[in-house]
């Protein structure tokens, strides 16, 4: 008989992580004011929070820790990132930053000014946060289709082409770049093909634009393209990889993500002029432009991140968990953005809690009653994400309530999924009886989902 998959590693290091009471749990969400992110972890069983900064390093990350240059300027470490940068990713220039929201702020501290407007697919809320705090608009022109949970296709991420277009002729002098997020997170960490990246560059060039690729997932789209897209089934995903940045003038990275390390991102170019004019906002935010908010060791483990994490075995075992996670919510029944994507399942709250008001948060309502049930945290990406209106300062409802649960690279067993995709199924199962969520009682102006606090709506 054929051979079943398994993943392309062992455990040589275990955590361990606690079961708790309903009781207990019902106690401590409230103590939380009902938002996720206050709770403390050992309150939380299986932490579907983020996939950033969650993963498990390798045991050559863990030796290279030991191998850190700490010098100030020009360490070691610095050029090892460097090397890896321009072999793997195709960049000559590059800054180091603490994350990807700090190269985020490297670059647009730069580039952007009141007024601009940067189109993209589905920005992630970070960085539209740092173009909206600018007084810019992020301008989404993701396919309509991602709207649809329902809908199979296999690039669900793209960029709706004609909608950039329109964009670019209406706006051209007011961009000072397109965002091309890849996977496209927030639309269900759907893929982007490399026909629509070779449109979206296209376009850019024709308008005199430049590209930058939000890029923290850029391994699980290559393996996406590898897979799904005609041409590319014979080509190793360090060759994708390099066509995909061939494409693109600028990257800023979270290396939280597809490089597997707890802290870490960079924003690389293509071009020296552009280089040297972000050097300055590297120096005042991050720290010298050869550490940037990393410690040597950092950018060492980094570096083996990103040649481990452009193997076609380790993206295989991942993008098969979330997956695996996919199918048994098919098989009970719980819908979700389809196909499953490449780091998360989003849970299609709207459906699973048909009674509550969207006015009372949907999502986040399904996150706690899915805490409740098991210990188990999500993420909303809901109402409560979608922030106000700038301007009208009114509520801003989006298309989609979805709860996300992002699988952590490397660190949980398919038999923690099935406790997830049980759990769910439960919630579920009495979803008709939940008739009520929550009321904010407490917001702040930008950005509020990860503070905000509470109550249940009477
Ligand atoms: N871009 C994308 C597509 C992201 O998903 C994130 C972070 C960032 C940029 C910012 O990077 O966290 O290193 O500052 N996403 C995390 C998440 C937080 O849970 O999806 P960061």
């Amino acid at each position: 008989m054929e051979l079943p998959f398994s993943e392309p590693y062992r455990i040589k290091m275990v955590e361990a992580i606690h079961k708790s009471a309903r009781e207990e749990r019902e106690r401590w969400i409230r103590e939380a004011n009902y938002n996720l992110f206050n709770l403390k972890s050992d309150r939380v069983f299986i932490d579907l929070l983020t996939d950033s900064g969650t993963g498990a390093m390798s045991d050559h990350q863990w030796a290279s820790l030991m191998l850190g240059d700490e010098s100030y300027a020009g360490a070691r470490s610095y050029h090892t990132l460097k090397d890896t940068i321009r072999e793997i990713l195709g960049f000559d220039y590059f800054l180091p930053a603490h994350q990807g929201r700090a190269a985020e702020n490297v670059l647009y501290s730069t580039i952007v000014r009141a007024g601009d407007v940067l189109p993209g697919n589905s920005h992630f809320d970070t960085t539209k946060g740092h173009i909206e705090f600018r007084g810019a608009t992020a301008l989404d022109c993701t396919i309509d289709e991602a709207a649809d949970t329902r809908l199979e296709i296999p690039f669900k991420g793209n960029i709706d082409l004609a909608k950039l277009e329109k964009a670019l002729e209406q706006h051209r002098e007011k961009i000072p770049a397109v965002v091309l997020t890849v996977t496209n997170n927030t639309a269900g960490g759907q893929p982007v093909s490399m026909e629509n990246i070779r449109g979206v560059s296209d376009l850019c060039r024709q308008y005199g634009v430049p590209l930058q690729m939000d890029s923290a997932r850029f391994a699980e789209n290559a393996y996406f393209i590898q897979t799904r897209e005609r041409g590319y089934e014979h080509k190793t995903i360090k060759e994708i990889v390099r066509e995909m940045f061939s494409r693109v003038d600028i990257m800023t990275m979270s290396a939280k993500k597809d490089a597997i390390v707890n802290m870490g991102g960079f924003v690389a170019f293509k071009s020296r002029e552009l280089w040297e004019k972000c050097q300055m906002y590297c120096i005042m935010n991050e720290g010298f432009i050869t550490y940037g908010g990393m410690s040597g060791r950092d950018m060492n483990a980094l570096a083996r991140g990103l040649d481990e994490g452009t193997e076609r075995d380790y993206l295989e075992s991942r993008v098969r968990q979330v997956a695996y996670l996919g199918a048994k919510l098919d098989e009970y029944g719980v819908p979700y953005q389809r196909p499953a994507g490449g780091h998360a399942i989003f849970v299609d709250a709207t459906r699973v809690l048909p009674r509550v008001p969207r006015e009372e948060f949907v999502a986040q309502t399904l996150g706690v009653e899915l805490y409740l049930e098991a210990g188990i945290r999500g993420v909303e990406i809901g109402a409560i994400m979608a922030d106000r209106d700038p301007l009208t300062r009114q509520n801003r409802y989006p298309a989609l309530e979805l709860l996300r649960l992002a699988i952590p690279r490397r660190t949980y067993t398919n038999n923690h999924i099935d406790v997830v995709a049980a759990a769910l199924k439960n919630v579920r199962d009495r979803g008709e009886t939940i008739t009520r969520g929550y009321v904010i009682t407490r917001e702040s102006p930008i950005m509020r989902h990860f503070t905000v606090e509470l109550a249940p709506a009477r």
